[in-house]
């Protein structure tokens, strides 16, 4: 942003924040910086259709840091307050601890966080940690090295990503937390492995519902074990208590262990969607950005910041878009059953 344009942004911004139609404020941003993983896992980038050959983003197709910090400072006007970089893998990005430390003195962003496959992390996180980042969520679906490959398209690595969480942990990314999907007949029987090896470390775990993301991924409903039927198997065995959502828009429920053992979480967007508090926009990393992680289209930022367009164009495009937005997937999902309407996005693309 130029400067002297600080003063005339606050105004455009300053007159409300903005809320959608169903009066949910944009609060929260998932910025995608990379397309590309190191991993091929089936429920997102299948290795038959992400082979050699696949056409990933050129480098100038991806938004530039300079872009991403431009844009971000724009939602943080229009009332973003939390900012998660996600990819593909957001470490294949060179040099994101410049974005990092770019983004962590935007004024109004509260919280930095990063969702990552953990491999590349024990390289990055003392780097991530002093340019700014305050907390990492590792993506980890098992303890198996056999189901981790299985999961993960065929790759080694287990080790890495232990010693990755360990490195965070040691950099102060905390609370470290771990996304595990669960899916019936492949990682369901390790769930409580995967809580009683978390227990009383710090680490939280937050086990997520299988979901019907993209094209590719094959979903059924019956890949989907309900969250609930996982918080009574742990809880049979480490008895648990209900917390209160920390904020509007949590994602996950969380429940603590009954004997002080820290705190796990549960993501129940399959039978118990939370659309209702949704208020997380979602910006690909051509810069396409979407209003729901089920969408079909998106506005094309990029388009309008390489033809030149003003601070307060671009403010009046994201906010005209949030005002418009209707999204709620998760709650229509189950009465659309067997209707799969047009192409989504892909996970990989938006980073989940
Ligand atoms: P914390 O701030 O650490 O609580 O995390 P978060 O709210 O940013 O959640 P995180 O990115 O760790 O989300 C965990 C998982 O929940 C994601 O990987 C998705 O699978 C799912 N998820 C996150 N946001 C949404 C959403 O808006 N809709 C749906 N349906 N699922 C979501
Ligand atoms: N259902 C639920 N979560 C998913 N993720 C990727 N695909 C799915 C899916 N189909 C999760 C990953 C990662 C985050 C980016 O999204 O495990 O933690
Ligand atoms: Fe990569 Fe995460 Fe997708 Fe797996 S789920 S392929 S680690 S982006
Ligand atoms: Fe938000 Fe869409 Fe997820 Fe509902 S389905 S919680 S609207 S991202």
């Amino acid at each position: 942003m130029q400067k002297g344009t600080r003063g005339r942004l606050v105004e455009l911004a300053a007159r409300s924040a903005s809320q959608d139609t169903r009066g949910r404020p944009l609060a929260d941003l998932r910025i995608s910086v990379m397309d590309r993983c190191n991993f091929r896992c089936p429920y997102c980038m299948p290795r038959e259709t992400f082979g050699d050959r696949y056409q990933f983003l050129a480098s100038s197709e991806r938004l530039s840091f300079e872009e991403i910090v431009r844009l971000a400072r724009l939602f943080a006007h229009l009332g973003v307050r939390k900012l998660r970089l996600t990819g593909g893998e957001p470490l294949l990005r060179s040099n994101l601890a410049d974005l990092i430390g770019e983004l962590s003195v935007i004024e109004g962003i509260e919280d930095l966080a990063l969702t990552t496959n953990g491999v590349l992390l024990g390289q990055h996180a003392a780097e991530l940690a002093a340019n700014g980042l305050r907390r990492v969520t590792v993506s980890l679906d098992t303890l198996d090295p056999e189901t981790f490959r299985r999961m993960n398209g065929g790759f080694d690595g287990l080790d890495r990503v232990q010693d990755g969480i360990r490195a965070a942990r040691e950099a102060g990314l905390a609370p470290v937390r771990i996304n595990c999907v669960v899916q019936r007949g492949v990682n369901d029987g390790q769930v409580l492995d995967v809580a009683r090896h978390f227990r009383g470390t710090g680490v939280t775990v937050r086990f997520i519902e299988y979901m019907d993301v993209g094209n590719r991924n094959h979903w059924d409903a019956t890949r989907v074990v309900p969250a609930r039927e996982l918080l009574e198997c742990i809880a049979a065995v480490y008895p648990l208590r209900p917390i209160a959502g920390a904020y509007r828009g949590e994602v996950a429920q969380r429940y603590s262990y009954a004997d002080g053992m820290g705190e796990i979480g549960f993501v129940t967007s399959v039978t118990q969607p939370f659309c209702g508090d949704c208020t997380r926009a979602r910006l690909s990393s051509d810069g396409v950005l979407y209003t729901c992680l089920f969408a079909t289209e998106g506005l094309d930022l990029r388009a309008r910041l390489r033809a030149g367009a003003s601070d307060g164009e671009l403010l009046a495009l994201i906010r005209g878009r949030w005002e418009q937005r209707t999204d709620r997937y998760s709650e229509l999902r189950n009465a659309a059953a067997g209707e799969q309407p047009q192409r989504k996005i892909e996970m990989y693309y938006i980073g989940g």
